[in-house]
């Protein structure tokens, strides 16, 4: 199986931007981790982060036919974007929401989650572990609906 794991606006700034709430690792450092962690579940992975909505949209977009799930952390885009929720509506692939901090412990505004809607699972506030959890969740998905 092959899933997609989509990153939202500044996660490519992680372990410079908010260390105590995101921590250290760089987003480099956990696209290795996550790519040893996708070896050992015999997974395929395919990466991608943009800080623009619109090219998210795309990525998703494309991802159909492709894949055969997401694993997306749409990071700010979560909590405002209706066009990132649609396209997840619209490829209709088994999706897992995750975020590494635990936004329902945060300010009120992170609470709304437009994403987490068109999404089965969610892995919130694990850090890295929450990608993981996703890539089993959708692997145990898979395995459901082949039997
Ligand atoms: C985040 C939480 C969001 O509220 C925030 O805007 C992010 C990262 C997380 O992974 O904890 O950029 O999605």
């Amino acid at each position: 199986m092959k899933f997609l794991i989509v990153n939202g606006p500044n996660i490519n700034m992680l372990g410079i931007r908010e260390p105590d709430i995101y921590g250290t690792l760089t987003y480099e450092g956990l696209l290795e981790y996550l790519k040893g962690e996708a070896a050992r579940l015999g997974c395929e992975v395919e990466f991608f982060q943009s800080n623009s909505e619109g090219e998210l949209v795309t990525a998703i977009q494309k991802a159909l036919g492709r894949v055969d799930g997401i694993v997306i952390n749409p990071a700010a885009y979560t909590h405002t974007s209706v066009a990132i929720l649609d396209a997840l509506k619209a490829v209709a692939l088994p999706a897992a929401e995750v975020h590494l901090s635990d936004v329902t412990k945060r300010e009120s505004f992170r609470q709304i989650s437009y994403a987490g809607m068109a999404c089965k699972y969610h892995f919130i506030g694990l850090g890295k572990e929450g990608y993981v959890r996703g890539m089993e969740a959708l692997l145990a998905d898979g395995q459901n609906r082949d039997e």
